[in-house]
């Protein structure tokens, strides 16, 4: 039965709960009286949105090996509706795996500069990982997690329709491109992937080891904003609205 069947279920059957009990109050006291019974919840099942049924899925999932060692799948978190930017790290940390919650340890915290950067917080934008379990010891994901788990990925991206992508990193960066290349051959192009368009940036763990990516960041950041219409540090930047 879909919910919304159910929905009209229960409604005949508080009404008929509501009249039953008025007929018996009156039988029992000879008096038809102003009667108020609470609304019967006889099916429990609520309204879940497309994604909210994925992540349920997902939060079972035993497609490859590393939901053995899984505290938490790390499913993704932010803005659902069509946001103008989905970031897309690696996969879980240490932190993301204790809490559930994407980029929440110390590269995490050195994400959020980016953003305010370009004047967005995360919930103006999606975060979501290539891996939604942790791989153990912070190691790349194998080719074979990659690709059990992508499968969401896509089915995340067409359900929350991000205008723009931003990957973090090399490993994200070769799963959206298909190529297996250097930073120096992802970045700076735009590429697109399952319709939505992307370009690829250091992640910020690396840039937090080598501090010479900074510029590199800040000229990608540049991009998002002047392509997404974002104010950097205060000024508008002159350019459409994808
Ligand atoms: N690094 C990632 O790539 N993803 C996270 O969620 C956290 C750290
Ligand atoms: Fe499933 Fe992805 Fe976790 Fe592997 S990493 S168990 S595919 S959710």
């Amino acid at each position: 039965m879909g919910i919304k069947e159910n929905r009209e279920a229960n409604k005949e059957l508080s009404e008929l709960y509501r009249v039953s009990s008025i007929l018996e109050d009156a039988l029992a006291t000879g008096e038809m009286g102003n009667h108020t019974t609470p609304t019967l919840e006889v099916f429990s099942e609520k309204e879940l949105s497309p994604l909210d049924i994925m992540k349920e899925e997902v939060n079972k999932c035993t497609k490859c090996s590393l939901y053995q060692q899984r505290n938490h799948v790390v499913f993704g978190a932010g803005k659902t509706d069509s946001p103008s930017l989905m970031l897309i790290g690696e996969g879980p940390g240490y932190n993301e795996d204790r809490t559930g919650i994407p980029f929440i340890g110390k590269a995490g915290q050195y994400l959020d500069k980016w953003l305010t950067s370009i004047s967005l917080t995360r919930d103006d934008i999606y975060i979501g990982n290539i891996v939604k379990c942790r791989p153990p010891n912070n190691r790349n994901p194998y080719p074979e997690e990659e690709e059990a788990c992508t499968g969401y990925l896509i089915r995340q991206i067409e359900i929350i329709k991000p205008k723009y992508i931003l990957c973090l990193g090399k490993v994200a960066g070769n799963a959206l491109s298909g190529e297996q290349t250097n930073m120096a051959g992802l970045r700076n192009k735009e590429r697109i992937y399952h319709g939505v368009p992307f370009i690829v940036t250091f992640h910020p763990a690396a840039v937090l080891r080598n501090p010479s990516y900074r510029k590199d960041v800040w000229s990608d950041l540049q991009v998002i904003a002047k392509t997404l219409n974002l104010e950097v540090n205060g000024r508008k930047k002159k350019s459409e609205i994808r």
